[in-house]
């Protein structure tokens, strides 16, 4: 899989395991899903376009280079997704940000998508954020949507990623690069990341 990064450092790997405790509330747990994000977003940006700018420091005029946040996208996929949001907007905070909201219809198990709201993409650089990649099948129709309402430079970022759900994307979306803080064993029964952190939603909302 050339287009997944798992990104391994050890600040990333310290907070993950906090992340993954079971005795983590949902404080330390909003925290951390903020900061381990704020870390992959410095590794998933690397390729954003910089532009030169002049400058006077107090010694003399040089040039410098910024990056033009304007034209990044986030796209947390809800409620979940919303965890990441600050992460990466504490980096980029004027980047827009647009929703998806999808389910799985526990008959036909196929997302259904219930909300969308995308900010004009033009030519953006777009962050679709999904913590748990799980069976792939949410990040995949989110993909889908930002695809076909125009976008073309698409990263997904991840807190955690399944084998099955990273190969997935990564044979429908040889294109799309997915930036993860760990690759773990495997899927269950259920369709929950094994060892993952459980259910990221209950975790961040207290909702179990
Ligand atoms: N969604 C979660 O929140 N956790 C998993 O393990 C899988 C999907």
């Amino acid at each position: 899989m050339d287009n997944l990064i798992v990104v391994d450092h050890p600040l990333i790997q310290h907070k993950l395991t906090i992340l993954r405790d079971i005795e983590t509330g949902p404080k330390e747990f909003r925290e951390l899903t903020k900061e381990i994000t704020l870390l992959l977003t410095y590794e998933a940006t690397r390729h954003i376009k910089t532009h030169s700018v002049e400058i006077s420091t107090p010694i003399c005029r040089t040039e410098g280079k910024m990056i033009e946040d304007k034209k990044v996208t986030v796209v947390p996929i809800l409620r979940a997704g919303l965890g990441m949001m600050e992460g990466v907007l504490s980096l980029m905070p004027n980047a827009s940000v647009g929703f998806i909201g999808i389910y799985r219809d526990p008959e036909t198990i196929q997302p259904v998508e219930y909300y969308a709201k995308l900010p004009g993409i033009n030519d953006n650089e777009i962050f679709v954020l999904d913590p748990m990649l799980a069976t792939g099948v949410s990040s995949a129709a989110a993909i889908e949507y930002v695809k076909k309402a125009g976008g073309k430079h698409i990263t997904l970022m991840c807190l955690i990623a399944s084998p099955e759900g990273a190969s997935f994307i990564s044979s429908k979306f040889p294109d799309i690069k997915i930036f993860t803080a760990s690759l773990d064993e495997k899927l269950n029964d259920h369709a929950y990341i094994v060892p993952g952190l459980g259910d990221a939603g209950d975790r961040l909302y207290r909702t179990k």
